[in-house]
């Protein structure tokens, strides 16, 4: 970007404040924010009058109000496509590793507790051959349905479209999700969080699972009822989650924390040198052609009438 652009660029970790991102957009064209930068309407009314884009290091917009930014004429870009294997691969690894309890088998073997091989020792639930229920069946759903279906999962899914024979393959499509929710030995949340979807995945539909059932979330924390799935989980409503993401990052509801049943990952699933990379290409891709005066190739159109 430096050879390309004037970049003030901040380079310290974490999320900016507000008054860090008013003044980074006080004298700018292009703002590159990352999906933890939460630039809400107020924020966005507060914002130089230079700036005319703002092009998201990150897939995810939710912490972007869109339809403020359309009305001040800025643009909005993001990075999708670059992450969907990474993603995928994360939620694969959830939905390996959860039911199969491989955190608390090396915790025991780190915390040096481990008494040797036994016959019912780590037992856990086989992943093979059971129904794995997808939210969402966008590219990263998709990516995932086909990474599923190789160990032998039985994909359905639920999604705004009930997609085309080739894209769904053999999966099972419920336009109700609450319809789906019964058939559900794994649960992956992979829709975008919208208002419609804040809480989609709340305690009435976690009652919906069946008991046995592990819900797996990569996509936005707020997706889910935190405190209603720490409820679920302490109750035995479900088995188990694995979770990549939380909806006040990086605090997480401390009972999270303390359940055996529950595997955590730190926001990590695109965190791949190849992802990172080629997000930022991204990011960079579209500034260009704006700055050559066309529209950013991934220009967020949701709040643009
Ligand atoms: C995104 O891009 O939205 C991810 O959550 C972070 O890479």
């Amino acid at each position: 970007m430096r050879e390309l652009f004037d970049v003030t660029l901040r380079d310290e970790d974490g999320a900016l404040t507000r008054d860090e991102l008013v003044h980074a957009a006080s004298d700018v064209d292009v703002l590159v924010p990352t999906v933890v930068d939460a630039i809400d309407a107020p924020l966005i009314a507060a914002m130089g009058a230079r700036l005319k884009l703002i092009a998201n290091f990150g897939v995810g917009t939710n912490h972007i109000d869109l339809t403020s930014a359309r009305a001040r004429g800025i643009l909005v870009s993001n990075t999708p496509g670059v992450l969907t294997d990474d993603t995928a691969d994360t939620t694969m690894a959830l939905i390996l590793w959860t039911p199969r309890r491989f955190s608390d088998g090396e915790r025991v073997i780190r915390d040096g507790a481990w008494p040797g091989w036994s016959p019912s020792a780590m037992l856990g639930h086989r992943v093979t051959g059971k129904t794995l229920g997808i939210i969402g069946m966008g590219r990263i759903g998709r990516a995932i349905a086909q990474r599923a279906r190789g160990f032998g999962l039985k994909v359905h899914y639920h999604n705004r479209h009930h997609l085309p024979p080739e894209a769904e393959q053999d999966a099972v499509f419920h336009a109700d999700l609450d319809a789906m929710l019964p058939h559900c030995d794994i649960l992956s949340i992979n829709c975008p969080l919208t208002p419609a979807t804040r809480h989609l995945v709340n305690a009435r539909r976690l009652g919906l699972l069946p008991a046995h059932a592990y819900v797996v979330n990569t996509a936005r924390g707020s997706i889910i009822d935190e405190v209603a799935l720490a409820d679920a989980l302490e109750a035995g409503v479900i088995a188990g989650a694995g979770l990549d993401v939380f909806e006040h990052e990086p605090a997480i509801e401390p009972r999270l924390r303390d359940l055996p049943n529950v595997v955590l990952l730190p926001h990590m699933g695109s965190a791949t040198f190849e992802g990172r990379k080629a997000m930022g290409d991204r990011v960079i891709t579209n500034i260009r052609a704006w700055a050559d005066g066309h529209r950013p190739p991934d220009q967020v159109l949701e709040g643009w009438a």
